[in-house]
């Protein structure tokens, strides 16, 4: 196993660039198998989820052909096979998307679903499972779920989500591309990863519009093309790479985003005190003063993201005065606080509500990453603290942050990776 160790306490400053964005990159790759034809996706990060969808889709038989670093041909004309066994699916939550792909282009579908715990509670997909249902699908849900449509093929419906998600909404654009009749999702999600597979999915000839408003129509289609696609920049790697700013001051240029898409976090940053410039296509920031305390709740999108929760909460825990965080997503999203407030953070927990008393310095520790996200902030908190903090069971930052050590080092960051034995700390839970 790796553990990273950095000597934190030295500002950042330099130029970095954005990779494709990770949560739609994980809906887009499954996407792939609703095409008939090849597709060529542009922009795709280099992080371990998409290694992993990419060997599950060469399983069910699809052509992958890696390009360069980024870019990926996937052809899924010859798939034998509907049935996801559980070794790789279970590596990643998105591989709930394997469903939605395979039960729309070929009507059924059986996928090994990632068990257990995460964020400390269950993950539910019964939204997923209401939306195929409406659709003619029946499901049956175990360790696998098993998924058949009405005579082969998904019928379109209309689906109201009970609650604003993410998964639900991009899975049933899958399952209902190539649906007979129209689908119309109300109460959907309106994260840009949404929009993106809509036109992913539009430029290989779907009909999908109103995508990044809560009514999405997906007007069926009987078969889609190949063609080229590249996926936008990360919101939230390139969020984590401000809130790293915020922490240990400095001033970088993040290059290659989409400064609307950061909208809701350069507010809170600015609330802070931190200087966010937007220029074109990339966004300076600046930080040298003392940070300012303020509120944070997450929501969805064009809501401050959930995903960088973990992350502000850990800036916050350097400002003047009391914040408070509210997360408005998940229910228990603040296991790593634990972690911080071993570095000297004050931060107490009250249910989905985080108090955050900022306090003038935090102090190195040796921490784990307790999922993805709370990876990103022990990185951020380790980069402001003075002197050398160790962060364990970093594979989970690694499903998600493109070269996180090699983009941070060209920031002057003093970071590494090292080989340590995993006798040290027991295993986390899986999430993402
Ligand atoms: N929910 C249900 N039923 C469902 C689906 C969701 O009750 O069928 C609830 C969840 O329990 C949660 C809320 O709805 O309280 C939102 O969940 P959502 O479905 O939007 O989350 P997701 O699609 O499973 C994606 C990202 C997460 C991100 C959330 C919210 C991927 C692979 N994951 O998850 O990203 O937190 O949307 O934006 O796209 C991460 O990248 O670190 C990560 C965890």
């Amino acid at each position: 196993m790796q553990k990273y160790i950095v000597r934190g306490g030295r500002p950042l400053s330099g130029e970095v660039h954005i990779s494709g964005a990770k949560n739609a990159a994980v809906a887009i790759i499954p996407a792939a198998l609703l095409v008939d034809g090849v597709v060529r996706i542009e922009n795709v990060p280099q992080i371990s989820d998409v290694t992993v969808l990419l060997k599950i889709l060469e399983q069910l038989g699809a052509n992958v052909r890696l390009l360069n670093p980024t870019d990926v041909e996937i052809d899924c004309t010859h798939i034998h096979t509907t049935h996801v066994p559980q070794e790789l699916a279970h590596k990643l939550r998105a591989s709930y998307y394997l469903i939605g792909a395979l039960l729309g282009r070929f009507g059924s579908a059986e996928v090994s679903m990632p068990g257990g715990c995460n964020f400390g509670g269950v993950r539910p997909i019964d939204q997923h499972v209401k939306g195929f249902a409406a659709m003619g699908a029946t499901v049956r849900e175990g360790d696998f779920i098993v998924a058949n449509a009405e005579g082969g093929r998904m019928k379109g419906a209309n689906i109201y989500l009970d609650v604003v998600s993410v998964g639900a909404t991009m899975n049933i654009m899958m399952a209902a591309a190539l649906a007979e009749g129209t689908t119309i999702i109300e109460n959907a999600a309106k994260e840009p990863h949404i929009v993106d597979l809509a036109n992913f999915l539009n430029l290989m000839g779907a009909n999908i519009k109103g995508a990044g408003t809560d009514t999405i129509r997906i007007y069926g289609v009987d078969s889609l093309h190949g063609g080229a696609y590249a996926i936008i920049p990360d919101q939230i790697e390139a969020g984590t790479y401000m809130t790293a700013v915020a922490a240990a001051g400095g001033e970088v240029l993040l290059r290659g985003i989409i400064p609307k898409h950061m909208d809701c976090i350069t507010a809170k940053l600015q609330e802070m005190g931190v200087e966010v410039v937007e220029e074109g296509d990339t966004l300076l920031i600046r930080r040298s003063g003392p940070l300012a305390r303020t509120n944070v709740k997450t929501l969805p999108y064009p809501g401050f993201p959930t995903d960088m929760q973990p992350q502000i909460t850990t800036v916050l825990a350097l400002a003047q005065g009391t914040s408070i965080v509210t997360e408005g997503v998940w229910d228990n999203r603040y296991r790593y606080v634990g972690e911080l407030t071993r570095m000297g953070a004050q931060i107490r927990v009250e249910g989905r509500t985080a108090v955050v008393e900022g306090v003038s310095h935090l102090t190195p520790a040796t921490v784990q990453a307790f999922d993805l996200r709370a990876g990103a902030a022990m990185i951020v908190a380790a980069l402001a603290a003075t002197g050398t903090s160790e962060i364990l069971n970093v594979q989970y930052i690694e499903r998600g942050y493109e070269d996180i050590i090699g983009k941070l080092r060209s920031l002057g960051a003093d970071i590494e990776s090292v080989e340590y034995s995993d006798q040290e700390v027991a295993a986390p839970r899986q999430i993402g």
